[in-house]
């Protein structure tokens, strides 16, 4: 299979046609962006440890059931993935209050919510990615209800998958954001789940070790990012 043109470039990722019918390649960049393109960084090896996290977490959740567009790595920064039709939603599930939900809202930061809440935001960098609910998405026509009912329905079966294996390796999964794709009926999980798009914290310290470090400056993100990426896909167990 032959890289061929460029298909779009995003803040941290590169996707590119390939020679193979209904694939793409996803290329991990090393630059690293927060506050909406505001803050901005070449980190070396940042594309390496969110690919492979991400394709790690795709493997796990395609072993649980979960529908994904992962196929697999070509090398440390390019992954095979299945051509999707992108949905322009951020799909963000929280669990603890952090982030923008703090500064919106009178949560305070730290606060576990009952059941895990579902937050979709309108992906679109000029209009500054705006908060939906169901009517404005429906009357978009982004997806058809059923789409909606799966999309979270899937959101939360992440949620709790993701929870469970970090868990094991004393971490909180406080919030992440996810994007779906769709390939004629079919709803996939799309493009990365990484430490660049998820909130983690450390069970023990409660440390941040994901972008929290590079966006309020808490420590060396790469030294953080290593460590995180060792401790998810090398467990203490399976480590020799
Ligand atoms: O900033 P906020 O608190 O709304 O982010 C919630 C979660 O979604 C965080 O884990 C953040 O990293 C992720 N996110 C993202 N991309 C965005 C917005 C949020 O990955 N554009």
């Amino acid at each position: 299979m032959k890289q061929k043109d460029l298909l779009y470039k995003g803040k941290a990722k590169s996707v590119f046609n390939t020679s193979a019918k209904g694939k793409l390649i996803v290329e991990f960049r090393d630059d690293i962006t927060a506050f909406d393109g505001g803050k901005k960084d070449v980190l070396k090896n940042k594309g390496k440890y969110n690919a492979e996290v991400s394709a790690f977490f795709f493997d796990y959740l395609e072993r649980n059931g979960v529908k994904t567009h992962f196929f697999t790595m070509l090398d440390p920064h390019r992954m095979v993935v299945r051509k999707l039709e992108m949905i322009p939603l951020e799909v963000i599930v929280r669990n603890i209050a952090a982030g923008s939900i703090v500064r919106n809202y009178p949560l305070k930061e730290g606060t576990p919510f009952a059941h895990p809440l579902i937050v979709i935001d309108y992906k679109d960098d000029a209009r500054h990615d705006p908060m939906l609910n169901d009517e404005i998405i429906l009357a978009l026509k982004l997806v058809t209800p059923t789409e909606l009912k799966k999309i979270k329905e899937m959101a939360l079966k992440v949620n709790r998958l993701l929870s469970m294996l970090l868990a094991a390796q004393g971490i909180t999964l406080v919030d992440f954001k996810i994007e779906f794709g769709r390939q004629g009926r079919t709803i996939y999980l799309g493009d990365e789940i990484s430490m660049d798009s998820m909130r983690l914290w450390d069970k023990k310290t409660g440390g941040s070790l994901d972008k929290d470090v590079y966006r309020f400056e808490k420590g060396d993100v790469m030294a953080i990012y290593h460590k995180v990426a060792e401790r998810i896909t090398k467990p203490m167990n399976k480590r020799r």
